[in-house]
Protein backbone atom coordinates (compact mmCIF):
# COMPACT_ATOMS: atom_id res chain seq x y z
CA UNK A 1 0.00 0.00 0.00
CA UNK A 2 1.19 3.28 -0.32
CA UNK A 3 2.61 5.31 2.56
CA UNK A 4 0.38 6.99 4.96
CA UNK A 5 1.13 8.87 7.73
CA UNK A 6 2.50 12.46 8.43
CA UNK A 7 4.16 12.74 5.53
CA UNK A 8 1.05 12.36 3.02
CA UNK A 9 -1.44 14.15 5.26
CA UNK A 10 1.02 16.75 5.53
CA UNK A 11 1.25 17.35 1.98
CA UNK A 12 -2.55 17.26 1.43
CA UNK A 13 -2.91 19.60 4.00
CA UNK A 14 -0.13 22.03 2.16
CA UNK A 15 -1.94 21.44 -1.33
CA UNK A 16 -5.57 22.69 0.60
CA UNK A 17 -3.43 25.46 1.34
CA UNK A 18 -1.96 26.56 -1.23
CA UNK A 19 -5.06 25.96 -3.67
CA UNK A 20 -7.14 28.33 -1.05
CA UNK A 21 -4.19 30.60 -0.37
CA UNK A 22 -3.93 30.76 -4.46
CA UNK A 23 -8.11 31.46 -4.99
CA UNK A 24 -7.58 34.34 -2.64
CA UNK A 25 -4.16 35.73 -4.18
CA UNK A 26 -5.91 35.37 -7.92
CA UNK A 27 -9.27 37.55 -6.52
CA UNK A 28 -6.58 40.36 -5.62
CA UNK A 29 -4.18 39.61 -8.39
CA UNK A 30 -4.52 43.38 -11.26
CA UNK A 31 -6.04 41.73 -14.39
CA UNK A 32 -3.15 41.08 -16.99
CA UNK A 33 -1.74 42.67 -19.82
CA UNK A 34 -4.00 41.67 -22.71
CA UNK A 35 -1.12 41.27 -25.40
CA UNK A 36 -1.31 42.60 -29.01
CA UNK A 37 0.30 40.35 -32.02
CA UNK A 38 3.21 42.39 -31.67
CA UNK A 39 3.74 43.25 -28.26
CA UNK A 40 6.68 42.21 -26.70
CA UNK A 41 5.98 38.55 -24.59
CA UNK A 42 8.04 39.12 -20.81
CA UNK A 43 8.47 35.40 -19.23
CA UNK A 44 9.92 34.32 -16.47
CA UNK A 45 11.56 31.20 -15.74
CA UNK A 46 11.12 28.63 -12.84
CA UNK A 47 13.44 25.63 -12.65
CA UNK A 48 16.64 26.75 -14.70
CA UNK A 49 18.82 23.05 -15.27
CA UNK A 50 18.76 21.26 -18.42
CA UNK A 51 14.84 21.56 -19.66
CA UNK A 52 14.50 25.00 -18.23
CA UNK A 53 17.58 26.25 -20.02
CA UNK A 54 16.58 24.15 -23.49
CA UNK A 55 12.47 25.70 -23.06
CA UNK A 56 14.46 29.33 -22.57
CA UNK A 57 16.38 28.50 -26.44
CA UNK A 58 13.01 27.07 -27.58
CA UNK A 59 10.75 30.64 -26.70
CA UNK A 60 13.62 33.08 -27.43
CA UNK A 61 13.89 32.00 -30.69
CA UNK A 62 10.80 33.59 -31.35
CA UNK A 63 9.75 36.92 -32.32
CA UNK A 64 9.29 39.73 -29.85
CA UNK A 65 9.82 37.08 -26.77
CA UNK A 66 12.28 38.06 -23.72
CA UNK A 67 13.27 36.83 -20.08
CA UNK A 68 12.86 38.95 -17.63
CA UNK A 69 13.51 36.75 -14.45
CA UNK A 70 14.81 32.84 -13.48
CA UNK A 71 13.82 31.47 -10.37
CA UNK A 72 15.89 28.58 -9.57
CA UNK A 73 17.06 27.27 -5.71
CA UNK A 74 20.91 26.76 -7.50
CA UNK A 75 23.14 29.89 -8.02
CA UNK A 76 24.64 27.80 -10.85
CA UNK A 77 21.77 28.47 -13.01
CA UNK A 78 21.46 32.32 -12.33
CA UNK A 79 24.82 32.90 -13.97
CA UNK A 80 23.95 29.82 -16.41
CA UNK A 81 20.57 31.65 -17.79
CA UNK A 82 22.13 35.29 -17.40
CA UNK A 83 24.67 33.65 -20.26
CA UNK A 84 22.19 33.35 -22.26
CA UNK A 85 19.71 36.24 -21.26
CA UNK A 86 22.17 39.07 -19.59
CA UNK A 87 19.26 41.33 -18.69
CA UNK A 88 17.02 38.96 -16.39
CA UNK A 89 17.15 39.29 -12.73
CA UNK A 90 17.96 35.76 -10.76
CA UNK A 91 15.47 34.83 -7.62
CA UNK A 92 16.17 31.48 -5.53
CA UNK A 93 12.33 31.88 -4.42
CA UNK A 94 10.18 31.58 -6.87
CA UNK A 95 7.51 33.89 -5.18
CA UNK A 96 10.07 36.76 -5.83
CA UNK A 97 9.28 36.14 -9.85
CA UNK A 98 5.92 35.80 -9.85
CA UNK A 99 5.73 39.17 -7.88
CA UNK A 100 6.61 40.71 -10.65
CA UNK A 101 4.37 42.82 -12.36
CA UNK A 102 6.39 42.82 -15.76
CA UNK A 103 6.36 38.70 -16.08
CA UNK A 104 3.03 37.96 -18.68
CA UNK A 105 3.85 33.91 -18.81
CA UNK A 106 5.77 31.44 -16.77
CA UNK A 107 7.88 28.79 -18.07
CA UNK A 108 8.19 25.49 -15.19
CA UNK A 109 11.16 23.37 -15.23
CA UNK A 110 11.30 22.49 -12.36
CA UNK A 111 11.55 18.72 -10.71
CA UNK A 112 8.33 16.87 -10.76
CA UNK A 113 7.60 17.06 -7.03
CA UNK A 114 8.04 21.00 -7.31
CA UNK A 115 5.63 21.27 -10.22
CA UNK A 116 1.90 21.57 -8.57
CA UNK A 117 3.54 24.04 -6.02
CA UNK A 118 4.72 26.12 -9.26
CA UNK A 119 1.78 25.53 -11.48
CA UNK A 120 -0.99 26.75 -8.73
CA UNK A 121 1.41 29.74 -7.57
CA UNK A 122 1.79 30.56 -11.10
CA UNK A 123 -1.98 30.23 -11.79
CA UNK A 124 -2.43 32.15 -8.69
CA UNK A 125 -0.29 35.35 -9.59
CA UNK A 126 -2.23 36.12 -13.19
CA UNK A 127 0.21 34.67 -15.07
CA UNK A 128 -0.08 32.30 -17.95
CA UNK A 129 1.74 29.57 -17.67
CA UNK A 130 3.94 26.82 -19.93
CA UNK A 131 4.59 23.50 -17.16
CA UNK A 132 6.80 20.66 -18.10
CA UNK A 133 5.53 17.49 -17.69
CA UNK A 134 4.25 14.90 -16.14
CA UNK A 135 1.36 17.68 -14.53
CA UNK A 136 2.01 16.64 -11.12
CA UNK A 137 3.71 13.98 -8.59
CA UNK A 138 0.72 12.71 -7.75
CA UNK A 139 -3.00 12.53 -8.30
CA UNK A 140 -4.33 14.68 -5.68
CA UNK A 141 -2.11 17.10 -7.21
CA UNK A 142 -3.27 16.93 -10.63
CA UNK A 143 -7.03 17.21 -8.93
CA UNK A 144 -5.92 20.55 -7.34
CA UNK A 145 -4.28 22.06 -10.61
CA UNK A 146 -6.58 20.80 -13.16
CA UNK A 147 -9.61 22.66 -10.41
CA UNK A 148 -7.45 25.74 -10.22
CA UNK A 149 -7.21 26.05 -14.24
CA UNK A 150 -11.41 25.56 -14.35
CA UNK A 151 -11.72 28.59 -12.07
CA UNK A 152 -8.96 30.77 -14.27
CA UNK A 153 -9.18 32.22 -17.44
CA UNK A 154 -5.09 31.76 -17.78
CA UNK A 155 -3.25 29.94 -20.90
CA UNK A 156 -2.00 27.01 -19.87
CA UNK A 157 0.50 24.36 -21.71
CA UNK A 158 1.61 21.12 -20.43
CA UNK A 159 4.95 20.57 -22.26
CA UNK A 160 4.19 17.03 -23.84
CA UNK A 161 4.94 18.13 -27.38
CA UNK A 162 3.98 15.05 -28.98
CA UNK A 163 0.94 16.32 -29.15
CA UNK A 164 1.88 18.79 -31.65
CA UNK A 165 4.26 16.54 -34.27
CA UNK A 166 2.61 16.19 -37.60
CA UNK A 167 2.53 12.40 -37.06
CA UNK A 168 -0.17 13.36 -34.17
CA UNK A 169 -2.03 14.89 -36.82
CA UNK A 170 -1.99 12.96 -39.18
CA UNK A 171 -2.92 9.20 -37.51
CA UNK A 172 -5.35 11.55 -35.79
CA UNK A 173 -6.62 11.63 -39.33
CA UNK A 174 -6.52 8.17 -39.99
CA UNK A 175 -8.82 7.29 -36.92
CA UNK A 176 -11.26 9.56 -37.72
CA UNK A 177 -11.56 9.00 -41.42
CA UNK A 178 -12.28 5.21 -40.52
CA UNK A 179 -9.65 3.58 -42.37
CA UNK A 180 -7.96 2.13 -38.36
CA UNK A 181 -11.07 0.29 -37.92
CA UNK A 182 -11.94 -0.91 -34.49
CA UNK A 183 -8.84 -0.50 -32.30
CA UNK A 184 -8.71 -3.48 -29.25
CA UNK A 185 -5.12 -2.94 -28.67
CA UNK A 186 -2.38 -0.40 -28.88
CA UNK A 187 1.33 -1.44 -28.62
CA UNK A 188 4.27 1.06 -27.45
CA UNK A 189 7.95 0.97 -25.91
CA UNK A 190 10.44 3.26 -25.66
CA UNK A 191 14.42 2.08 -25.03
CA UNK A 192 17.57 3.48 -24.31
CA UNK A 193 21.26 2.10 -23.62
CA UNK A 194 23.95 3.53 -21.71
CA UNK A 195 27.93 2.40 -21.09
CA UNK A 196 27.72 -0.70 -18.65
CA UNK A 197 28.50 0.69 -15.10
CA UNK A 198 26.87 4.01 -15.88
CA UNK A 199 23.10 4.12 -15.57
CA UNK A 200 20.49 6.22 -17.80
CA UNK A 201 20.17 9.68 -16.52
CA UNK A 202 22.95 9.77 -13.40
CA UNK A 203 24.44 12.98 -13.39
CA UNK A 204 28.30 14.16 -11.95
CA UNK A 205 27.48 17.10 -9.41
CA UNK A 206 29.55 19.90 -9.73
CA UNK A 207 31.67 20.98 -7.61
CA UNK A 208 29.66 23.95 -7.02
CA UNK A 209 27.16 22.18 -5.69
CA UNK A 210 26.98 23.16 -1.74
CA UNK A 211 24.81 23.81 0.79
CA UNK A 212 26.00 27.37 0.32
CA UNK A 213 24.86 27.67 -3.45
CA UNK A 214 21.20 25.95 -2.73
CA UNK A 215 18.27 27.07 -1.56
CA UNK A 216 17.59 22.87 0.21
CA UNK A 217 14.46 23.56 1.84
CA UNK A 218 13.04 25.22 -0.94
CA UNK A 219 14.42 21.77 -2.86
CA UNK A 220 12.64 19.56 -0.29
CA UNK A 221 9.09 21.38 -1.15
CA UNK A 222 7.86 19.93 2.17
CA UNK A 223 9.61 16.90 2.14
CA UNK A 224 11.07 15.86 5.53
CA UNK A 225 14.07 18.61 6.48
CA UNK A 226 17.20 16.36 6.47
CA UNK A 227 21.21 18.02 5.99
CA UNK A 228 21.97 18.94 2.31
CA UNK A 229 22.49 15.91 -0.17
CA UNK A 230 23.68 17.24 -3.39
CA UNK A 231 23.82 13.49 -5.02
CA UNK A 232 20.24 14.00 -4.77
CA UNK A 233 19.60 17.54 -5.83
CA UNK A 234 21.13 16.60 -8.79
CA UNK A 235 20.09 13.17 -9.27
CA UNK A 236 15.92 13.97 -7.72
CA UNK A 237 14.82 11.47 -10.50
CA UNK A 238 15.99 8.45 -9.25
CA UNK A 239 13.89 8.52 -6.19
CA UNK A 240 10.44 8.01 -5.29
CA UNK A 241 10.18 11.23 -3.31
CA UNK A 242 10.68 13.89 -6.50
CA UNK A 243 9.96 12.17 -9.15
CA UNK A 244 8.05 8.96 -10.91
CA UNK A 245 10.79 7.52 -12.59
CA UNK A 246 10.57 6.56 -16.69
CA UNK A 247 6.91 6.25 -16.12
CA UNK A 248 6.69 10.26 -15.58
CA UNK A 249 9.58 10.98 -17.44
CA UNK A 250 8.77 9.29 -20.53
CA UNK A 251 5.75 7.21 -20.82
CA UNK A 252 3.57 9.70 -20.16
CA UNK A 253 4.79 11.72 -23.72
CA UNK A 254 3.53 8.54 -25.55
CA UNK A 255 0.50 8.10 -23.48
CA UNK A 256 -0.38 11.42 -24.79
CA UNK A 257 0.16 10.76 -28.47
CA UNK A 258 -2.11 7.93 -27.92
CA UNK A 259 -4.73 9.12 -25.81
CA UNK A 260 -5.24 12.19 -27.74
CA UNK A 261 -5.00 10.39 -31.03
CA UNK A 262 -8.16 8.04 -29.92
CA UNK A 263 -9.69 10.48 -27.71
CA UNK A 264 -9.21 8.07 -24.41
CA UNK A 265 -10.77 8.96 -21.28
CA UNK A 266 -8.69 7.93 -18.03
CA UNK A 267 -7.61 4.22 -17.88
CA UNK A 268 -10.30 2.11 -15.35
CA UNK A 269 -6.92 -0.26 -14.29
CA UNK A 270 -3.20 -0.05 -14.33
CA UNK A 271 -0.72 -3.15 -13.89
CA UNK A 272 3.01 -2.95 -13.86
CA UNK A 273 6.08 -4.58 -13.24
CA UNK A 274 9.56 -4.23 -13.53
CA UNK A 275 12.80 -3.12 -11.25
CA UNK A 276 15.93 -2.15 -11.04
CA UNK A 277 17.64 -4.53 -13.35
CA UNK A 278 19.99 -2.65 -15.15
CA UNK A 279 22.26 -0.53 -12.75
CA UNK A 280 21.87 -1.44 -9.29
CA UNK A 281 22.99 1.92 -8.32
CA UNK A 282 20.53 2.80 -5.64
CA UNK A 283 17.80 4.14 -7.53
CA UNK A 284 14.40 3.42 -6.49
CA UNK A 285 12.64 3.97 -9.77
CA UNK A 286 12.50 0.88 -11.86
CA UNK A 287 14.56 1.33 -15.22
CA UNK A 288 12.95 -2.64 -16.95
CA UNK A 289 8.99 -1.71 -17.02
CA UNK A 290 5.59 -3.44 -19.03
CA UNK A 291 2.54 -1.70 -17.90
CA UNK A 292 -0.95 -2.60 -18.74
CA UNK A 293 -3.65 -0.01 -19.12
CA UNK A 294 -7.21 -0.83 -19.39
CA UNK A 295 -9.68 1.77 -20.81
CA UNK A 296 -13.33 2.20 -20.43
CA UNK A 297 -13.82 1.47 -24.52
CA UNK A 298 -12.82 -2.27 -24.38
CA UNK A 299 -8.98 -1.59 -25.15
CA UNK A 300 -5.52 -2.18 -24.08
CA UNK A 301 -2.34 -0.46 -23.95
CA UNK A 302 0.82 -1.71 -23.44
CA UNK A 303 4.38 0.18 -22.85
CA UNK A 304 7.11 -1.58 -22.29
CA UNK A 305 10.88 -0.12 -20.86
CA UNK A 306 14.13 -0.66 -20.96
CA UNK A 307 17.17 0.98 -20.21
CA UNK A 308 19.80 -1.66 -21.27
CA UNK A 309 18.95 -1.50 -24.59
CA UNK A 310 17.74 0.63 -27.86
CA UNK A 311 17.65 -1.05 -30.66
CA UNK A 312 13.69 -0.28 -31.30
CA UNK A 313 14.14 3.13 -29.83
CA UNK A 314 10.63 4.11 -29.14
CA UNK A 315 7.16 3.58 -30.59
CA UNK A 316 3.60 3.22 -31.05
CA UNK A 317 1.63 0.41 -33.03
CA UNK A 318 -2.58 1.48 -33.05
CA UNK A 319 -3.93 -1.99 -34.03
CA UNK A 320 -6.92 -1.81 -36.39
CA UNK A 321 -9.73 -3.91 -37.54
CA UNK A 322 -8.78 -1.98 -40.78
CA UNK A 323 -5.49 -1.04 -40.62
CA UNK A 324 -2.39 -0.35 -38.70
CA UNK A 325 -0.99 2.96 -37.30
CA UNK A 326 2.61 2.57 -36.76
CA UNK A 327 4.99 5.76 -35.49
CA UNK A 328 8.67 4.86 -34.35
CA UNK A 329 11.69 7.19 -33.67
CA UNK A 330 14.98 5.80 -33.65
CA UNK A 331 14.00 2.52 -34.25
CA UNK A 332 16.71 -0.28 -35.98
CA UNK A 333 14.89 -1.20 -39.11
CA UNK A 334 15.26 -5.45 -38.69
CA UNK A 335 15.83 -5.24 -42.77
CA UNK A 336 18.31 -2.85 -43.51
CA UNK A 337 19.83 -2.03 -40.06
CA UNK A 338 18.97 1.82 -40.69
CA UNK A 339 17.64 3.79 -37.84
CA UNK A 340 13.89 4.64 -38.79
CA UNK A 341 11.50 7.16 -37.92
CA UNK A 342 8.27 8.41 -38.98
CA UNK A 343 4.61 7.53 -39.02
CA UNK A 344 2.67 5.28 -41.79
CA UNK A 345 -0.69 3.48 -42.13
CA UNK A 346 -0.58 0.21 -43.32
CA UNK A 347 -4.62 -1.35 -44.08
CA UNK A 348 -5.73 -5.13 -42.79
CA UNK A 349 -6.37 -7.13 -46.22
CA UNK A 350 -9.29 -8.86 -44.45
CA UNK A 351 -11.50 -5.73 -43.74
CA UNK A 352 -9.94 -2.85 -46.20
CA UNK A 353 -8.68 -5.31 -49.50
CA UNK A 354 -7.96 -2.31 -51.77
CA UNK A 355 -6.45 -0.28 -49.35
CA UNK A 356 -2.96 1.02 -49.54
CA UNK A 357 -0.28 1.96 -47.73
CA UNK A 358 0.02 5.71 -46.47
CA UNK A 359 3.02 7.44 -45.08
CA UNK A 360 2.44 10.39 -42.82
CA UNK A 361 3.05 13.98 -44.27
CA UNK A 362 2.50 16.48 -41.73
CA UNK A 363 4.74 18.79 -40.47
CA UNK A 364 5.19 19.17 -37.10
CA UNK A 365 4.27 22.37 -34.90
CA UNK A 366 6.44 23.54 -32.97
CA UNK A 367 5.20 23.14 -29.26
CA UNK A 368 6.48 26.62 -27.69
CA UNK A 369 5.59 28.79 -30.44
CA UNK A 370 2.36 27.35 -30.26
CA UNK A 371 2.22 28.37 -26.24
CA UNK A 372 3.31 31.10 -27.37
CA UNK A 373 0.53 32.06 -30.07
CA UNK A 374 -2.30 31.26 -27.97
CA UNK A 375 -0.73 33.49 -25.18
CA UNK A 376 -1.63 36.30 -27.42
CA UNK A 377 -4.96 35.29 -28.99
CA UNK A 378 -6.63 33.90 -26.43
CA UNK A 379 -6.90 30.45 -27.53
CA UNK A 380 -6.39 26.49 -26.08
CA UNK A 381 -2.86 25.38 -26.63
CA UNK A 382 -1.74 21.93 -27.99
CA UNK A 383 -1.87 20.38 -24.80
CA UNK A 384 -4.06 21.96 -22.62
CA UNK A 385 -4.32 21.01 -18.61
CA UNK A 386 -7.05 18.42 -19.06
CA UNK A 387 -4.56 16.17 -21.50
CA UNK A 388 -1.89 16.71 -18.27
CA UNK A 389 -4.31 15.88 -15.57
CA UNK A 390 -5.44 12.77 -17.73
CA UNK A 391 -2.21 11.67 -18.75
CA UNK A 392 -0.83 12.31 -15.09
CA UNK A 393 -3.68 10.08 -13.21
CA UNK A 394 -2.95 7.64 -15.97
CA UNK A 395 0.49 7.50 -15.33
CA UNK A 396 0.30 7.73 -11.23
CA UNK A 397 -1.94 4.69 -11.56
CA UNK A 398 0.97 2.38 -13.51
CA UNK A 399 3.46 3.70 -10.60
CA UNK A 400 0.22 2.82 -7.65
CA UNK A 401 0.39 -0.31 -9.54
CA UNK A 402 3.93 -1.31 -8.96
CA UNK A 403 4.56 0.18 -5.40
CA UNK A 404 2.00 -1.67 -4.53
CA UNK A 405 2.07 -4.88 -6.79
CA UNK A 406 -1.37 -4.84 -7.35
CA UNK A 407 -4.06 -3.91 -10.18
CA UNK A 408 -5.02 -0.74 -9.42
CA UNK A 409 -8.27 0.88 -10.69
CA UNK A 410 -9.39 3.99 -11.23
CA UNK A 411 -11.22 4.37 -7.97
CA UNK A 412 -8.61 2.79 -5.94
CA UNK A 413 -5.98 5.46 -7.07
CA UNK A 414 -8.42 8.19 -6.39
CA UNK A 415 -8.82 7.04 -2.90
CA UNK A 416 -5.12 6.54 -2.10
CA UNK A 417 -4.73 9.61 -2.32
CA UNK A 418 -1.03 9.75 -2.00
CA UNK A 419 1.83 7.53 -2.86
N1 LIG B 1 9.26 17.72 -22.38
C1 LIG B 1 10.44 17.13 -22.46
O1 LIG B 1 10.81 16.57 -23.48
C2 LIG B 1 11.35 17.16 -21.26
C3 LIG B 1 12.70 16.83 -21.41
C4 LIG B 1 13.52 16.85 -20.30
C5 LIG B 1 12.99 17.20 -19.06
N2 LIG B 1 11.68 17.49 -18.94
C6 LIG B 1 11.11 17.84 -17.63
O2 LIG B 1 11.67 19.07 -17.18
C7 LIG B 1 11.76 19.07 -15.75
C8 LIG B 1 13.17 19.42 -15.34
O3 LIG B 1 14.08 18.43 -15.78
P1 LIG B 1 15.64 18.75 -15.91
O4 LIG B 1 16.29 17.60 -16.54
O5 LIG B 1 15.82 20.10 -16.47
O6 LIG B 1 16.06 18.79 -14.36
P2 LIG B 1 17.26 19.62 -13.75
O7 LIG B 1 17.56 19.05 -12.42
O8 LIG B 1 18.37 19.73 -14.76
O9 LIG B 1 16.65 21.08 -13.59
C9 LIG B 1 15.72 21.39 -12.58
C10 LIG B 1 16.11 22.78 -12.06
O10 LIG B 1 15.14 23.18 -11.09
C11 LIG B 1 15.82 23.77 -10.00
N3 LIG B 1 14.96 23.66 -8.82
C12 LIG B 1 14.81 22.63 -7.98
N4 LIG B 1 13.87 22.91 -7.06
C13 LIG B 1 13.43 24.16 -7.35
C14 LIG B 1 12.46 25.02 -6.74
N5 LIG B 1 11.75 24.63 -5.67
N6 LIG B 1 12.29 26.27 -7.27
C15 LIG B 1 13.00 26.66 -8.37
N7 LIG B 1 13.93 25.89 -8.97
C16 LIG B 1 14.12 24.65 -8.46
C17 LIG B 1 17.13 23.02 -9.91
O11 LIG B 1 18.14 23.77 -9.25
C18 LIG B 1 17.46 22.80 -11.38
O12 LIG B 1 18.25 23.86 -11.92
C19 LIG B 1 11.29 17.70 -15.30
O13 LIG B 1 9.96 17.76 -14.91
C20 LIG B 1 11.42 16.85 -16.54
O14 LIG B 1 10.51 15.77 -16.59
C21 LIG B 1 10.86 17.50 -20.02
Amino acid sequence: MARKGKRSIGRRQFLANTAAGGAALWAMSPMARVLGANDRLRLGLIGGGARGQDLLSQALKLPNVELVAVADVYTRRHDEVRRVAPAARAFSDHRRLLDLKDVDAVLVASPLHCHARHFLDTIAAGKDLYSEKTMTWSIPEAEACLAAAKRSDRVIQIGLQHVSTGAFADARKWVADGVVGKVTSVQSWMSRNTPRGHGQWVRSVPSDCTADNVQWDLFLNGRPARPFDAFRFINWRLFWEFSGGNITENMVHQLSWIMGVLDLPVPVAAYMSGGVFSEKDGREVPDTIAVTLDFPTDLVVTWQSTFSNSRYGLGERILGSHGTVERVSGSTDMVTGRLTSGVRYDPEKANRPDGAAVLGQSPDQDHMANFVDCVRSRKTPNAPVEVGYRTAVAAHMANLAYRQKARVTAEMAMATGDR
